[in-house]
Protein backbone atom coordinates (compact mmCIF):
# COMPACT_ATOMS: atom_id res chain seq x y z
CA UNK A 1 0.00 0.00 0.00
CA UNK A 2 1.10 3.77 -0.80
CA UNK A 3 1.95 5.50 2.56
CA UNK A 4 1.75 9.27 2.11
CA UNK A 5 2.55 11.08 5.14
CA UNK A 6 3.91 10.39 8.70
CA UNK A 7 0.69 10.79 10.36
CA UNK A 8 -0.50 7.69 8.11
CA UNK A 9 2.30 5.54 8.43
CA UNK A 10 1.01 6.01 12.44
CA UNK A 11 -2.22 5.59 11.43
CA UNK A 12 -1.56 2.09 9.82
CA UNK A 13 0.39 1.31 13.21
CA UNK A 14 -2.39 2.33 15.62
CA UNK A 15 -4.72 -0.30 13.17
CA UNK A 16 -1.65 -3.26 13.97
CA UNK A 17 -1.88 -2.19 17.40
CA UNK A 18 -5.35 -2.22 18.39
CA UNK A 19 -5.55 -5.56 16.19
CA UNK A 20 -2.67 -7.24 17.51
CA UNK A 21 -3.74 -10.80 18.78
CA UNK A 22 -1.02 -11.53 22.12
CA UNK A 23 2.21 -13.42 21.08
CA UNK A 24 2.24 -10.84 17.91
CA UNK A 25 5.82 -10.38 16.92
CA UNK A 26 6.63 -7.54 14.15
CA UNK A 27 9.54 -7.39 12.19
CA UNK A 28 9.66 -4.31 10.37
CA UNK A 29 12.60 -3.56 7.45
CA UNK A 30 13.10 -0.44 5.63
CA UNK A 31 16.18 1.79 5.17
CA UNK A 32 17.47 4.48 7.68
CA UNK A 33 14.70 7.13 7.76
CA UNK A 34 11.69 4.75 5.90
CA UNK A 35 9.44 4.76 8.97
CA UNK A 36 9.82 2.03 11.13
CA UNK A 37 9.83 4.09 14.57
CA UNK A 38 6.93 6.07 13.10
CA UNK A 39 5.02 2.51 12.56
CA UNK A 40 5.66 1.31 16.09
CA UNK A 41 4.59 4.44 17.21
CA UNK A 42 1.51 3.51 15.98
CA UNK A 43 1.35 0.30 17.27
CA UNK A 44 1.81 1.52 20.49
CA UNK A 45 -0.65 4.41 20.10
CA UNK A 46 -2.70 1.24 19.37
CA UNK A 47 -2.54 -0.91 22.03
CA UNK A 48 -3.41 2.12 24.44
CA UNK A 49 0.42 3.29 25.03
CA UNK A 50 0.61 7.18 25.32
CA UNK A 51 3.98 9.14 26.05
CA UNK A 52 6.86 9.35 24.34
CA UNK A 53 7.81 6.25 22.04
CA UNK A 54 11.76 6.89 21.39
CA UNK A 55 13.74 4.89 19.06
CA UNK A 56 15.30 2.59 20.94
CA UNK A 57 18.34 3.03 18.70
CA UNK A 58 20.95 2.86 21.89
CA UNK A 59 19.07 1.11 24.90
CA UNK A 60 17.96 -1.67 21.83
CA UNK A 61 14.83 -2.78 23.79
CA UNK A 62 12.28 -0.49 25.48
CA UNK A 63 9.21 -2.03 27.15
CA UNK A 64 5.99 -0.46 28.35
CA UNK A 65 3.24 -1.84 30.07
CA UNK A 66 0.39 -0.08 30.24
CA UNK A 67 -1.23 -0.86 27.32
CA UNK A 68 -3.97 -3.65 26.42
CA UNK A 69 -0.71 -6.02 26.03
CA UNK A 70 3.17 -5.04 26.94
CA UNK A 71 5.08 -3.88 23.81
CA UNK A 72 8.20 -4.42 23.53
CA UNK A 73 10.42 -2.39 20.64
CA UNK A 74 13.40 -3.23 19.88
CA UNK A 75 16.29 -2.09 17.40
CA UNK A 76 18.76 -4.38 16.64
CA UNK A 77 20.67 -1.79 14.58
CA UNK A 78 24.03 -1.59 16.87
CA UNK A 79 23.51 -5.10 18.13
CA UNK A 80 26.76 -7.34 17.04
CA UNK A 81 26.50 -10.15 18.71
CA UNK A 82 23.77 -12.15 18.94
CA UNK A 83 24.48 -13.84 22.38
CA UNK A 84 23.64 -10.44 23.65
CA UNK A 85 19.72 -10.80 22.83
CA UNK A 86 19.98 -13.03 25.35
CA UNK A 87 20.93 -10.73 27.97
CA UNK A 88 18.42 -8.44 26.62
CA UNK A 89 15.57 -10.70 27.63
CA UNK A 90 14.58 -10.74 23.87
CA UNK A 91 14.44 -14.45 23.40
CA UNK A 92 12.16 -14.78 26.20
CA UNK A 93 10.08 -11.62 25.23
CA UNK A 94 9.80 -13.28 21.85
CA UNK A 95 7.93 -16.27 22.93
CA UNK A 96 5.83 -14.15 25.54
CA UNK A 97 2.41 -13.09 25.23
CA UNK A 98 3.30 -9.26 24.50
CA UNK A 99 3.59 -7.78 21.60
CA UNK A 100 7.06 -7.44 19.55
CA UNK A 101 7.85 -4.97 17.39
CA UNK A 102 11.53 -5.50 15.83
CA UNK A 103 13.61 -2.89 14.07
CA UNK A 104 15.87 -4.31 11.62
CA UNK A 105 15.38 -7.76 12.31
CA UNK A 106 16.90 -8.86 9.34
CA UNK A 107 20.48 -8.46 11.26
CA UNK A 108 19.04 -11.64 13.12
CA UNK A 109 16.58 -13.36 11.07
CA UNK A 110 16.63 -16.33 13.19
CA UNK A 111 15.80 -14.83 16.58
CA UNK A 112 11.78 -14.61 14.45
CA UNK A 113 9.54 -16.83 15.39
CA UNK A 114 8.06 -19.53 12.77
CA UNK A 115 4.80 -17.11 12.31
CA UNK A 116 5.39 -13.50 12.79
CA UNK A 117 4.89 -10.29 10.39
CA UNK A 118 6.87 -9.08 7.86
CA UNK A 119 6.42 -5.52 7.02
CA UNK A 120 8.43 -3.84 4.27
CA UNK A 121 8.58 -0.57 3.84
CA UNK A 122 10.54 1.27 0.95
CA UNK A 123 10.99 5.17 0.30
CA UNK A 124 9.95 6.64 -2.62
CA UNK A 125 10.77 11.04 -1.96
CA UNK A 126 7.81 11.20 0.40
CA UNK A 127 6.23 8.45 -0.02
CA UNK A 128 6.25 5.16 1.41
CA UNK A 129 5.26 2.03 -0.37
CA UNK A 130 4.31 -0.66 2.63
CA UNK A 131 4.26 -4.30 1.79
CA UNK A 132 2.82 -6.32 4.60
CA UNK A 133 2.90 -10.13 4.67
CA UNK A 134 2.26 -12.72 7.23
CA UNK A 135 4.59 -15.71 7.68
CA UNK A 136 1.55 -18.24 9.45
CA UNK A 137 -2.11 -18.56 10.44
CA UNK A 138 -2.13 -15.99 13.04
CA UNK A 139 0.39 -12.82 11.57
CA UNK A 140 -1.37 -13.58 8.03
CA UNK A 141 -5.02 -12.90 9.98
CA UNK A 142 -3.47 -9.77 11.44
CA UNK A 143 -2.12 -8.56 7.60
CA UNK A 144 -5.75 -8.74 6.70
CA UNK A 145 -7.05 -6.96 9.39
CA UNK A 146 -5.40 -4.00 8.29
CA UNK A 147 -5.11 -4.62 4.64
N1 LIG B 1 5.26 8.81 4.30
C1 LIG B 1 6.03 8.78 5.39
N2 LIG B 1 5.91 7.76 6.26
C2 LIG B 1 6.70 7.68 7.34
N3 LIG B 1 7.64 8.59 7.68
C3 LIG B 1 7.81 9.63 6.85
C4 LIG B 1 7.01 9.76 5.67
N4 LIG B 1 7.41 10.89 5.05
C5 LIG B 1 8.37 11.42 5.79
N5 LIG B 1 8.63 10.69 6.88
C6 LIG B 1 9.65 11.00 7.89
O1 LIG B 1 10.66 10.03 7.83
C7 LIG B 1 11.23 9.84 9.11
C8 LIG B 1 11.16 8.36 9.50
O2 LIG B 1 11.93 8.21 10.66
P1 LIG B 1 11.95 6.87 11.51
O3 LIG B 1 12.78 7.18 12.71
O4 LIG B 1 10.58 6.36 11.72
O5 LIG B 1 12.74 5.90 10.52
P2 LIG B 1 13.31 4.45 10.85
O6 LIG B 1 12.92 3.57 9.72
O7 LIG B 1 12.90 4.03 12.21
O8 LIG B 1 14.88 4.71 10.79
P3 LIG B 1 16.07 3.97 11.59
O9 LIG B 1 16.52 2.81 10.72
O10 LIG B 1 17.13 5.02 11.71
O11 LIG B 1 15.55 3.49 12.92
C9 LIG B 1 10.45 10.71 10.08
O12 LIG B 1 11.16 11.89 10.29
C10 LIG B 1 9.16 10.97 9.34
O13 LIG B 1 8.56 12.19 9.71
MG1 LIG C 1 13.91 3.48 13.91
Amino acid sequence: MRIETPEAMEALGRALGEAAPAGTVIALHGDLGAGKSVLARGIARGLGIGGRIPSPTFILVAEYTEGRLPLHHCDLYRLSDPDELVNLGLDEVLGGDGVVVVEWAERFPEILPADHLEVRIAIDGEARDVAIAGTGPVSQRLGSAVG
